[in-house]
């Protein structure tokens, strides 16, 4: 399938954000012929062991095609975050069959989860102040509300890229509804506190969720 579903605004003046998402029902085969690989990227993609992770790596050079971008116009740092050379912040995820990406002017992250019953059972190990404001009564809603509280700590994550975040210790979500579709996080990490808005929306049982760093400069 072509491109899924694409979102474009601008959240400020000057600024522009685009998310592009790909359901991915190509075979290898046919995304390949399509997408030529700097020799960088091609070496990691011939050593990648899954099948899926190299659909979704050609369904990613599919969406910045879209774009007007080749492979040839990404780079990627030496902790593995992409960097577009126009200078344009780019975010990546992926997940079982969906790609998405996400370019904006302002600094940004992206993930894309599906929505698993297992996240209850690893949730001691990123949910801290956040249980204040869970219910684990409800349980659909608990596992909604866990997979954007994922999500949102590893967009946090792949915007900083910094070694020594902990999700459970550094990064906390403030109280949100989910009819809100957003909400606001901070983190603490190494004396200094920058804040983040998040977005997200659930797609069949993927929750996508996109974070931009509030205090641009730090
Ligand atoms: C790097 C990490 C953020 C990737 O997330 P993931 O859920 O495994 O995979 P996703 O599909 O969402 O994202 C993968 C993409 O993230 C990007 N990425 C990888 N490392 C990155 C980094 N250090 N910074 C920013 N982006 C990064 C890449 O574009 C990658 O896709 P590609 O290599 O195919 O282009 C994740 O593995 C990680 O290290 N998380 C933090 C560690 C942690 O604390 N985890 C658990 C706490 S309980």
């Amino acid at each position: 399938m072509p491109l899924y579903k694409l979102i474009n605004f601008s959240r400020s003046v000057g600024t522009t954000t685009e998310i592009l998402l790909w359901k991915i029902t190509e075979s290898l085969s046919e995304l390949s012929s399509d997408v030529t690989l700097n020799p960088v990227n091609s070496i990691r993609f011939n050593g990648m062991k899954s099948e899926l992770h190299q659909r979704a790596f050609l369904s990613v050079r599919k969406l910045l095609q879209l774009k007007g971008y080749t492979d040839f116009d990404l780079e990627y740092d030496q902790f593995g975050k992409p960097h577009l050379k126009d200078g344009k912040h780019i975010s990546i995820s992926h997940s079982h069959d969906f790609a998405t990406l996400i370019i904006s002017d302002e600094i940004t992250g992206i993930d894309i989860e599906l929505q698993r019953e297992k996240i209850i059972r690893i949730a001691y190990k990123f949910v801290e102040t956040e249980e204040e404001f869970l219910d684990k009564e409800n349980q659909e809603d608990y596992i909604r509300k866990l997979t954007v509280i994922w999500g949102v700590k590893e967009s946090i994550f792949k915007i900083r890229n910094e070694a020594g975040i902990s999700f459970k210790d550094h990064i906390y979500v403030h109280p949100f509804q989910m009819e809100d579709k957003s909400g606001t996080a901070e983190l603490n990490f190494q004396n200094k506190s920058i804040q983040f808005k998040f977005y997200f929306i659930e797609i069949d049982n993927f929750t996508l969720v996109y974070a931009f760093q509030q205090n641009q400069n730090k």
